[in-house]
């Protein structure tokens, strides 16, 4: 059902737990089942992601998702990060199950929900 990928993902996520002195953080919930993730986010210099961690209480797909945007997250700009969806994240994974593609829209709503965080804050710190 899942690919190697999502497996090896699920198995072993990458950039779990929370970014010490972030900058940003999002928070998804799923209306569908109610899984939810929290991520985390540094921003360096040039608008750059330079630190990135989730934390996910939900199935496999969407641990898997979380930990694949993550490593696809890291060393962009926050314009890059904004463009990134659900659909980028779920075909990195070599797909999902038609049913599971919900799961995905977690990872991608809570990095664009904390790069959000991270834009008010900076106005916030600028007015
Ligand atoms: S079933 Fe809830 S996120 Fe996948």
């Amino acid at each position: 059902m899942y690919s190697e990928k999502v497996m090896d993902h699920f198995k072993n996520p990458r950039n779990v737990g929370e970014v010490k002195d972030y900058h940003g953080k999002g928070e998804m919930g799923s209306t569908r089942c109610g899984d939810t993730m929290v991520l985390t986010i540094k921003v360096g210099e040039g608008e750059v992601i330079e630190d990135v961690k989730f934390q996910t209480f939900g199935c496999a797909a969407a641990i898997a998702s979380s930990s694949m945007m993550t490593e696809m997250v890291l060393g962009k700009t926050i314009q890059e990060a904004l463009a990134m969806t659900n659909n980028h994240v779920a075909e990195a994974l070599g797909g999902l199950p038609a049913p599971k593609m919900h799961c995905s829209n977690l990872a991608a709503d809570a990095l664009h929900k904390a790069i959000e965080d991270y834009l008010k804050r900076k106005e916030a710190a600028a007015s």
